[in-house]
């Protein structure tokens, strides 16, 4: 059977978060539950995972891979904007760790068989949660060429972003584009032999990274969840957050900053009036990024930034 998904960074996850046995934690991005089961060790015997993924697949997983663990753990599928309710309905105000593992699962792109893999032949849909949404199939034939091509250059960075999107508009006169492999096709005949041979990545890595940006409103859940996650921790609880790409992070970095910042009246003001208030300390200066060995195991692993957290002592600000 093919591995769900190997967990990237678990021993600095574990470290950041301060897992201690007792513990109440959130993985809101189970994928494969790799770091959900290290967690659920650090807390036992007392502590509780809420467990979260907006792919049906992956709570199915997980109700086999936390089963030794199941008493401690809470599963919820759905987007992880929803923790406030989430923990509402479990009663619980307020939580000791928070963990973010962006992106794509292994099994999403590899035997998901929802068009995330440019190496295949399947239905053109990328979307996490296949219960609601917009499909990329739907985009790629719906939207007009202009607005693909900023789509292609806003959340792919995708220089030959103009041509791919005339090609697309060329190609979908004759037929509908339904598949990966036909979409990854029109892509690369659209980028010059000469820059395809320059690139270290496929040729069609980034116009499908935009796609599946956009069809999983991925920047946006992201920084609605920031803007609330830190009034969901306890004093001294923390957040890890795991990013896969500059647009992630940037969002992440941006965050952080704002919570640590507090007071943001004008520096000639005798008395605060913003009332705003310093409510986050973050814990790495820089993003920390995997050892060679592990990109050496996890290629999946090579492009990982991690940053985190801590929620400060009431009283701090
Ligand atoms: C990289 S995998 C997580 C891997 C996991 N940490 C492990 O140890 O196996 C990312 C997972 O997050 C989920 N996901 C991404 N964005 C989400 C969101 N906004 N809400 C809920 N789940 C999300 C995806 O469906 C995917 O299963």
């Amino acid at each position: 059977m093919q591995t769900y998904h190997v967990p990237v960074m678990t021993k600095e996850v574990l470290y950041y978060l301060d897992c201690k046995p007792g513990g109440i934690f959130a993985d809101c991005t189970l994928g494969g539950s790799g770091h959900a089961k290290a967690i659920c060790e650090k807390i036992k015997p007392d502590g509780l995972l809420i467990g979260i993924d907006q792919d049906k697949d992956a709570i199915e997983n997980a109700k086999n891979a936390l089963k030794l663990h199941l008493p401690n753990v809470r599963l919820f599928k759905g987007n992880f904007v929803r923790l406030s309710e989430f923990l509402s309905e479990l009663n619980i105000s307020k939580l000791d760790g928070i963990l973010l593992d962006l992106g794509l699962s292994l099994h999403q792109i590899e035997s998901s068989g929802r068009g995330f893999s440019f190496r295949r032949e399947e239905p053109l849909d990328m979307r996490m949660d296949t219960e609601s949404g917009t499909t990329a199939e739907d985009l790629v034939n719906e939207l007009d060429e202009k607005s693909l091509e900023k789509l292609f250059k806003d959340y792919g960075e995708e220089r030959w972003a103009r041509n791919i999107a005339r090609n697309i508009a060329k190609a979908r006169k004759t037929a509908r584009i339904g598949t990966s492999a036909h979409l990854s096709e029109i892509v690369c005949s659209s980028i010059p032999r000469k820059a395809q041979s320059k690139q270290k990545i496929h040729p069609a890595t980034r116009v499908f990274m935009a796609l599946r940006i956009v069809v999983n409103r991925e920047l946006e859940k992201l920084s609605l969840f920031m803007d609330r996650a830190a009034e969901l921790l306890n004093p001294g609880g923390r957040i890890c957050i795991l990013t896969f790409h500059s647009l992630e992070d940037r969002i992440v970095k941006q965050k952080i900053r704002e919570f640590e910042k507090g007071c943001i009246c004008p520096p000639g003001f005798p008395v605060c009036v913003c009332k705003k208030t310093k409510i986050l300390q973050k814990l790495n200066k820089k993003a920390l990024r995997p050892c060679q060995e592990e990109i050496v195991l996890n290629p999946m692993a090579r492009s990982t930034k991690l940053r985190a957290a801590e929620k400060l002592q009431q009283g701090h600000a």
